[in-house]
């Protein structure tokens, strides 16, 4: 047998094993009840927490749980986001709503995980007003899902108050990298693929930094090893995931930049698509530059999060880039790839915005032209630097801010959107479409959706589609 000298695959190991072992005792009593167990995951928050849920997902469906589509299940996750102050009002919401279901449903399991566990506060929120939480862990430990499970089923033996038998895992950080768990897709076609954890940006209005650690990236060989696996069991597109995909390998001994990574998935047979979410301006090279313009496989998205267009604020934002460096940034990224299509994110009302910085910012969108933007009224974060800052805009104020700054951004979507139109466009089919059966929909490599009749059987396949007509958002298509 292999030698086990690295810690993290040790714990691969043990943790494989304590999901064989519960999966054994849940056979024995799927045997005894004829029922099996159900589970559903509700997640909220970016891309990264959606990854994290597919993690779950399969540990879950490993031990022998089926997914449900609601929260009348056997095992309730949510994994939280606490990125605005809105997205944890709406996790409270959803344990009230399922404190009232668990009463009806003895044996009932309500687990809660992710970004908002890291923050003192929150757990020690839903230690008091939600004591029916069975199981509560946060970003850094997912891996270990299986083992709390099984805490908490010894721990029902030891009797006493429901809150008692809560079991609570919370990493403050960490430098592990657990690789070859179970995980589960939710298209076969498509995957999320992590390449950086954590992050080191401290942008001072931002929590993530605080939740999801220090800055960690994975080995080249074992991205390179998933995304084969990948390919071979018919993925066509991967999405790199980090919270800042440019910084890729900075701490990898030897050095590799993420356009090295790039160039070789770029070489992996059966992947056609290749797109990577977020980078920042800051640590974007010429050198990804040059090579997203060779690439046959990097789609023609970018997305670059602006923040503010004002220089002052971007400074206070500790962004590391001007609104010079931006617009020039830009200008090389068209150059090399006249045909990419830039999105965006936008705060309004960060501390001490002024009528001129906004200015800046709507200066910004002009010049830019962003097909679409995510746009957020700041949110205040205790623990961050500008939670701090005595300048707080005030709300009316940024609301109205906030209306303007939409209807500069629909009208640039509206310029940008029809750019393709009466052209052939290579569209990977996704699904069938939500309100009309006889249409599928599909993506370009511009990231644009096209509805366009056809069968479902070609779900998965990249076709080329006559784009036909713009409708704003998207397209209809015709296959050629
Ligand atoms: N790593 C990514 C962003 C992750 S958070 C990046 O650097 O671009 C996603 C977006 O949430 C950010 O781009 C920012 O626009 C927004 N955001 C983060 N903190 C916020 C806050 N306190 N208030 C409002 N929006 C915020
Ligand atoms: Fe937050 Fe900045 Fe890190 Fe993005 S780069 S996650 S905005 S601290
Ligand atoms: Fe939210 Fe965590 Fe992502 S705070 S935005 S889910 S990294």
């Amino acid at each position: 047998m292999k030698k086990i000298e690295n810690t993290n695959e040790f714990e691969t190991k043990r943790q494989l094993d304590i999901i064989n072992e519960l999966k054994k005792e849940y056979e024995a009593e799927f045997k005894r009840t004829g029922i099996n167990k159900t589970y559903h995951i509700e997640t909220f928050g970016c891309q990264m927490n959606s990854r994290d849920s597919e993690k779950i997902s399969g540990i879950l469906k490993q031990i022998g749980y089926i997914e449900t589509d609601t929260e009348d299940a056997d095992f309730v996750l949510y994994n939280t986001c606490t990125v605005r102050e809105n997205a944890n009002n709406r996790v409270y919401g959803r344990l009230g709503y399922v404190g009232r279901l668990k009463k009806n449903r003895p044996g009932m399991l309500v687990a809660i995980c992710g970004c908002m566990m890291q923050e003192t506060a929150a757990v020690e929120k839903i230690k008091t007003s939600y004591p029916f939480v069975d199981i509560i862990f946060g970003t850094h430990n997912i891996f270990k899902l299986a083992e709390l499970i099984k805490t908490r089923r010894e721990n029902e033996t030891i009797g006493g108050k429901q809150s008692d038998r809560m079991v609570i895992d919370l990493w403050k950080d960490t430098d592990m990298i657990v690789e070859s768990l179970p995980n589960d897709r939710k298209y076969p076609f498509k995957a999320g693929v992590n390449i950086v954890f954590g992050c080191d940006n401290y942008c001072s209005y931002c929590i993530v930094p605080y939740v999801r650690g220090r800055e960690r990236s994975r080995n080249v060989k074992d991205i390179i090893d998933e995304i084969k696996a990948l390919a071979d069991d018919g993925v066509k597109e991967v999405m790199l995931l980090g919270q800042n995909v440019n910084s890729y390998g900075k701490n990898l001994n030897p050095r590799v930049s993420f356009a090295q990574l790039l160039q070789e998935i770029e070489k992996i047979e059966g992947i056609e698509r290749i797109r990577f979410m977020t980078s920042h301006p800051k640590d974007l090279s010429q050198e990804l530059i040059d090579v997203m313009a060779t690439s046959k496989k990097i789609c023609k998205h970018l997305h670059l999060p602006l923040q503010s267009g004002s220089s002052r604020l971007l400074k206070i934002m500790n962004r590391k880039y001007s609104k010079e460096d931006y617009l020039d940034l830009v200008d090389r990224i068209k150059k090399a790839v006249p045909d990419i299509s830039l999105t965006t994110d936008i705060i309004v009302g960060f501390p001490g915005e002024t009528e001129e910085d906004f200015m800046e910012t709507i200066d910004v969108v002009k010049k830019v032209g962003f097909d679409s933007a995510f746009t957020f009224l700041y949110s205040k974060r205790s623990g961050t630097p500008a939670a701090n800052m005595d300048n707080q805009v005030e709300e009316n104020i940024a609301k109205e801010r906030f209306d303007r700054l939409l209807d500069e951004i629909q009208a640039s979507s509206a310029k940008a959107a029809g750019r393709d139109e009466h052209t052939i466009q290579d569209v990977l089919v996704e699904e069938v479409n939500s309100q009309n059966e006889d249409l599928l929909t599909g993506r370009l490599s511009n990231n644009m959706l096209v509805h366009f009749p056809g069968d479902k059987s070609l779900i998965g396949d990249i076709i080329p589609v006559y784009l036909k007509e713009s409708k704003g958002f998207y397209y209809i298509g015709e296959p050629v």
